[in-house]
């Protein structure tokens, strides 16, 4: 098991690196706390040492820490350097090199891997001062447990709350002890439904709960791949991934997941279990639409095809990525599905019929088929953790023909 250095700068989710420290020791790992100065304004060193077990850090000139120059003694044998929560502050010290504090001296004398789970107000985040840093820091190699989203403590709702702790915990588990038929894999999964606004406060969805693609991602990030999940909005909480992307519209799910098909390392396997809107409203109307006593009629116009757009790129830009498409029907199952492959370019296509019972939305079990060019293979009912497996076992044969 690993040593740790867990930094905590001055923000309001300081109360949640405990919990960070607490479930990294679950995994026997040893936890070396850095406090900055702002961070022992939201939580005392005394609730991290006795829970460390070791004496917390909170000053770089604190008298006795300078015969081993403490920083770069820390520095060479941390297998780690997590900061929980990084505020803009911190990332922004980290990106230009300031050292006027232990944790950002600690930042520039330590070789180890440095991951940042950020937390701020959503406009501090969008910020483009922020965005920079953080570009910059992803560029050096520095990895990113994305925020979560929902109500921040400035009362603020929206994207910049520190990412829960049993996240933080798997995403280190993740880079530390890749293990798995998956690991050093990238694989990419959508899930859940996509909401198509209609004026502030009605939109055209539907019963997809994201259960599904979250069983999937779930499953990969066990075999050891690295996952990123593009979910649409669902109550049902996401698994812990290494990147986790929030989209409400069609639109921001087909620029999430093109969007990342760019120069980046390619994902081994793209993996599409969202139900993604095929229409949405052709304007949405910044105002609520009044009530009249005459009917109304709406213009929907068609959302892009995220799936056979990727099927469209891949041949050119990741060859070798395995992609597999989903197929939600009521009739037909097999020849729909299977023209759905050939459309789309995927390599197989799970279909299920949304009418059987325990199949399709909203439940925890599925009954599925996969159809792939060489014929159609069904699955009884079983869990969407089972139906994720036989999913992903097919994907691992389909990685390692392809090499
Ligand atoms: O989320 P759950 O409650 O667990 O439910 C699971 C599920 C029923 C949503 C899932 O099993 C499923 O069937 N997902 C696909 C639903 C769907 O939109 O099917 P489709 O036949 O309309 O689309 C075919 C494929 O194209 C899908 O991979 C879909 O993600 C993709 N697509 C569709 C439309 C679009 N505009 N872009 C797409 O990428």
């Amino acid at each position: 098991m690993a040593r740790i250095t867990l930094g905590v700068s001055g923000g309001v989710g300081a109360y949640k690196a405990v919990e960070v420290a607490r479930g990294l020791q679950k995994q026997g790992h040893e936890v070396i706390a850095v406090m900055t100065e702002a961070a022992q304004r939201f939580v005392g060193p005394l609730t991290f040492e006795a829970i460390t077990r070791h004496r917390v850090i909170t000053d770089q000139f604190e008298p006795g820490l300078n015969a081993n120059v403490e920083h770069i003694a820390i520095a060479s044998d941390t297998a780690l350097l997590l900061v929980a929560p990084a505020t803009a502050n911190i990332i922004s010290k980290f990106a230009n090199g300031m050292a006027d504090d232990f944790l950002s001296s600690l930042y520039l004398a330590t070789t180890a891997p440095v991951m940042l789970a950020p937390s701020m107000n959503v406009n501090m985040l969008a910020h483009e001062a922020v965005q920079r840093n953080l570009a910059t820091l992803r560029a050096r190699g520095v990895h990113v447990v994305e925020p979560g989203e929902g109500y921040l403590a400035c009362g603020w709702i929206g994207k910049g709350r520190l990412a829960e702790p049993d996240q933080i915990v798997a995403a280190v588990q993740q880079l530390l002890q890749p293990s798995g038929r998956l690991s050093g894999r990238r694989v990419l999964v959508t899930a859940g439904p996509t909401y198509e606004d209609l004026d502030p406060v009605r939109f055209i969805g539907n019963r997809s709960s994201g259960r599904m693609g979250f069983a999937i991602a779930a499953e990969a990030t066990r075999r050891g791949a690295q996952v990123t999940l593009v979910a649409g909005p669902t109550t049902v909480e996401p698994p812990p991934v290494a990147e986790l992307v929030r989209v409400r519209r069609a639109v921001e799910m087909h620029a999430a997941v093109v969007g990342r098909m760019d120069g980046r390392a390619p994902f081994d396997a793209i993996i599409m279990a969202a139900a993604v809107a095929d229409y949405a409203p052709a304007a949405t109307v910044a105002q609520k639409i009044v009530k009249t006593d005459r009917d109304l009629a709406l213009t929907l116009a068609r959302t892009p095809d995220i799936l056979a757009d990727v099927g469209r790129m891949l041949p050119e830009t990741h060859r070798r990525s395995v992609l597999v498409g989903f197929a939600a029907e009521s009739e037909d199952l097999v020849a729909r599905a299977d023209a759905k492959r050939v459309r789309k370019h995927a390599d197989f296509i799970v279909a299920n019929n949304v009418l059987e019972p325990g199949a399709g939305f909203d439940v925890e079990t599925n009954v599925v088929t996969i159809v792939g060019p060489e014929g159609a293979e069904p699955l009884a009912k079983r869990s969407k953790a089972d139906v994720a497996a036989a999913i992903l076992d097919r994907v691992e044969r389909l990685i390692s023909a392809r090499g």
